[in-house]
């Protein structure tokens, strides 16, 4: 079976999706979708992509289409996935999954109303680095874990037009960058049952530096750091009653784990070639050949939980996006 994908979007990470499915069986790009009708022919052109749209909804028709990645930003997501689930396609959309939980629960009830295959395209949670870890903390190598410390930020010049920086885009620190650290704690923890934050917003509304402490049921402890105005060492580090784990630079994608115990250092390679997006485009594949309508690795359920977490930071923080309530509980 071949996955007959389309591309909605032709910005960064459209290409390194372009990329990354040339080093996978199992599908090809087929269509792309673009607001412009010269975008998408460059990105067809650069791509050998045969079918090439100027509007979404065309590609979304495209009954010669199994599946669809979302590949535009934050803002988008919800109503581009709507879009694609409309048209009969199976949807892996870019993290973040949408701008809050409320608009993530839509997506997914969409989803499961159609009976259609939809995931967050969460990479890190598909890359052998992370499945190292899952195995580490599964053997207990560290005992009960009890903190982790997680940071993933860089310094990016100020363009209140850039993704980043515009809250019409879904801007900030949180949503772009955080949510790695995020899912890391969930990783260990679960979702948190308290939690604590701050942030530098900056001249257009939406945090550029964050920091937030949670705390989980059983007593697990996280402290995550997300910017986009100050570079971060970028590593992660899950101390347990035995022993320490640490993920080099950078968290998200690293390429070895090194597990401390009684001083005694492992380095665990994990390393793998070309770009690491492969690995979620397998995970796809492999559900779209079992028949099954999410993945057990990045299931939606945590997929809501993570959005409902930072929904609870934003609300703390004070970020709200265009359209959302005030003093909204979960943003609408
Ligand atoms: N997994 C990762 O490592 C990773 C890395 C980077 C980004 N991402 C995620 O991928 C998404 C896109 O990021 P990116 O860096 O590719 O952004 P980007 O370079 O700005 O590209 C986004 C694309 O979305 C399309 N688009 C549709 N509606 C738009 C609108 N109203 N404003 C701007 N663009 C619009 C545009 O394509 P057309 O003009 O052709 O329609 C644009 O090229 C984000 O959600 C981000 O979080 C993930």
């Amino acid at each position: 079976m071949t996955v007959r994908w389309g591309v909605g979007g032709t910005g960064g990470i459209a290409a390194r999706f372009a990329d990354a499915m040339s080093l996978v069986d199992g599908g090809r790009i087929v269509a792309v979708a673009s607001r412009s009708l010269e975008r998408a022919e460059a990105y067809a052109d650069r791509f050998g992509v045969p079918r090439r749209y100027a509007d979404y909804a065309a590609l979304a028709d495209d009954s010669e289409v199994d599946a669809v990645y979302v590949a535009t930003p934050h803002s988008r997501h919800e109503a581009d996935t709507l879009l694609f689930l409309g048209g009969g396609k199976h949807v892996l959309c870019e993290k973040p999954f949408a701008l809050n939980s409320t608009q993530g629960q839509r997506m997914v009830t969409a989803a499961h109303d159609a009976g259609i295959f939809l995931m967050e395209a969460m990479w890190s949670r598909f890359l052998p680095a992370y499945r190292v870890l899952g195995d580490l903390l599964a053997d207990r190598r560290i005992g009960d874990p009890l903190l982790v410390e997680a940071d993933f930020g860089f310094r990016a010049p100020f363009d209140a037009a850039h993704r980043l920086f515009d809250p019409a885009q879904g801007g900030g620190a949180l949503l772009d960058l955080g949510i790695y650290p995020l899912q890391l704690c969930d990783l260990v923890f679960g979702a948190p049952d308290r939690i604590s934050a701050d942030a530098t917003l900056g001249a257009t509304g939406v945090d550029e530096n964050t920091a937030a402490v949670l705390h989980h049921p059983g007593g697990g402890l996280a402290v995550i750091k997300a910017a986009v105005r100050v570079a971060m060492a970028c590593t992660a580090r899950i101390a347990g009653t035995q022993g320490v784990i640490e993920l080099p630079a950078f968290m998200h994608c690293p390429d070895q784990v090194r597990v401390t115990v009684e001083r005694q250092t492992e380095v665990i390679d994990a390393p793998y070639v070309g770009d690491g997006m492969r690995f979620e485009i397998e995970e796809v594949h492999s559900c779209l050949a079992r028949g099954v309508r999410e993945s057990t690795v990045w299931p939606l359920r945590k997929t809501l939980e993570l959005a409902a977490t930072m929904d609870t930071i934003r609300e703390q923080i004070g970020v709200r996006y265009p359209g959302e309530p005030e003093n909204a509980a979960g943003p609408a």
